[in-house]
């Protein structure tokens, strides 16, 4: 079997990215622990999350990715007519018919003329958090088709949003990314091998009408690892079966990734997620047998009369496991960084995953050459697992100073957050300046938007 667009002059991939995060937030250690009953160390620790991202009163999904766009825009010196397509990732659509990306587009046109965005389509893709995911895979192969030297834009852009004082409220968040894909690009040139996974869950929906999510929070966690689980598989198998990864006896496929990118509901999803593909990975490999040496054996269901004792047992392993320092070792290494962001902001649904890699530039610890996998996840549920190789030029593409821009946001009081979560605060905490505000939605429910200088 011949191999697969493996990347060469005529690679497609990420060549850049931005990230609009509103200016306010809320910690979860402190008055939202106290007034919820919640144990901080539960928020910070047993969830990962220190700082939870609010959009302001004049914020939405559709405001946030117009300011992710005209930041890459700026960023790379792109112009409206090199645009050919901008798919756009999201759940918080305000609207049930009209694509996000028209909004996104008419904002834009505010500062680059109206018109200037005519030729360039949109749509929009709707799959939970996974729906950037599946934008960025079809983009991919547009860019690769198109002929007149046009690039894609690919969007995420959410209000993570749970019911007050509900289980999932503190894994809330919002926020935008924009991704430039292009051909021969500078940070991530895609394998295009992509191993995916689906099937009919309830574990987290938003009926029509519903401004909230519906979760079933643990039945949640396990649908993500088992569609991990199956997607990683799918990928295992086509990438061996293209010789694009070829372990050799004793050797994993993981063996050959650098790092290991999660769909981030929450930072500690991340260590379950990373925890279940390593011991599943590793099973066949000379691993296995040093962490038998450490943990014993695994349990298996045969040995067990009781199911219920079986899953303890099994549960326990897990536990251990997760604990253990090959496992450590990897997750340190590989995967432990991608949730540095996350942790100041939260979930933002479809984007979370490319806040990992987002979190991976600015720490400056991405190199040319490294194999990097992502692992992305949407309820409902669907699960892609594929992989890109940097590119020479990764290290020399700017930092966003991301990190410093988060030390600059406004914290705010669990009142005004409240009032913010529940659409009763019409007046702006921080009064928009030099960004694209919601102005009014009008009698038949059209959005108005400007840029405020
Ligand atoms: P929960 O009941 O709040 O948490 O639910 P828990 O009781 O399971 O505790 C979490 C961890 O905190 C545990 O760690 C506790 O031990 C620990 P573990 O035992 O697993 O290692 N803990 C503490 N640690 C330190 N100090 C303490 C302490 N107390 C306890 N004092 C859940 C958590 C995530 C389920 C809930 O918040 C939720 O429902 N969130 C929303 C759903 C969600 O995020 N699901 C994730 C998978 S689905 C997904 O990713 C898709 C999604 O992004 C949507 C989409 O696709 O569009 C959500």
């Amino acid at each position: 079997m011949p191999k697969m667009n493996v990347p060469g002059d005529e690679s497609v991939g990420i060549d850049d990215l931005s990230v609009y995060v509103p200016g306010l937030f809320l910690p979860l250690a402190g008055e939202f622990s106290t007034n919820r009953g919640i144990d901080p160390g539960k928020l910070v620790k047993g969830i990962g999350i220190e700082r939870m991202a609010v959009p302001d009163a004049h914020e939405d999904a559709a405001s946030m990715a117009a300011m992710s766009l005209l930041d890459l825009m700026r960023r790379t010196n792109l112009h409206p007519q090199d645009i050919g397509k901008i798919y756009v990732g999201t759940e918080s659509a305000p609207d049930e018919a009209k694509a996000l990306g028209t909004y996104v587009i008419g904002m834009l046109e505010q500062i680059y003329g109206k018109g200037s965005f005519q030729e360039c389509s949109t749509v929009e893709f709707k799959a939970a958090c996974i729906g950037t995911t599946f934008a960025l895979e079809s983009l991919s192969y547009w860019v690769a088709a198109e002929e007149e030297g046009k690039v894609g834009i690919v969007i995420a852009s959410d209000v993570a949003k749970y019911p007050l004082a509900s289980a999932g409220e503190y894994t809330q968040g919002a926020g935008s990314i924009a991704l430039l894909v292009k051909k021969n690009p500078r940070l991530l040139a895609l394998e295009q091998i992509y191993g995916s996974f689906t099937r009919d869950e309830n574990d987290f929906f938003r009926p029509m009408g519903c401004t909230t999510a519906i979760v079933n929070g643990k039945h949640s966690n396990q649908c993500y690892l088992d569609a991990m689980r199956g997607a990683f598989d799918s990928y295992a198998a086509k990438s061996r079966r293209l010789e694009v990864i070829t372990p050799e006896k004793g050797e994993c496929v993981t063996d050959f990734v650098d790092h290991l990118l999660f769909h981030i509901p929450y930072p500690r999803m991340v260590e379950y997620a990373s925890a279940a593909i390593l011991r599943h990975d590793w099973k066949e490999s000379r691993r296995s047998g040093e962490i038998e040496r450490e943990l014993g054996r695994e349990p298996a269901a045969q040995d067990y009369d009781d199911i219920e004792k079986y899953r303890a047992a099994e549960a326990d392993y897990a536990r251990r496991f997760a604990k253990s320092e090959q496992f450590l070792q990897a997750y340190r290494a590989k995967v432990k960084d991608t949730a540095t962001l996350s942790r100041q902001i939260g979930n933002i649904y479809t984007g979370s995953i490319y806040l990992g890699l987002a979190s991976l530039l600015e720490l400056q610890k991405i190199h040319a050459k490294e194999r990097v996998c992502f692992g992305a996840y949407g309820s409902g549920c669907s699960a892609l697992f594929f992989s890109a190789i940097a590119q020479p030029q990764a290290e020399s593409v700017p930092l966003r100073g991301l990190l410093q821009r988060l030390e600059e946001r406004k914290q705010i009081s669990l009142q005004d957050y409240e009032l913010l979560h529940e659409g009763k605060k019409k007046e702006s905490v921080l009064p928009p300046k030099g960004e694209f505000a919601l102005m009014g939605i009008d009698h038949q429910g059209y959005r108005h938007y400007e840029y405020v200088e």
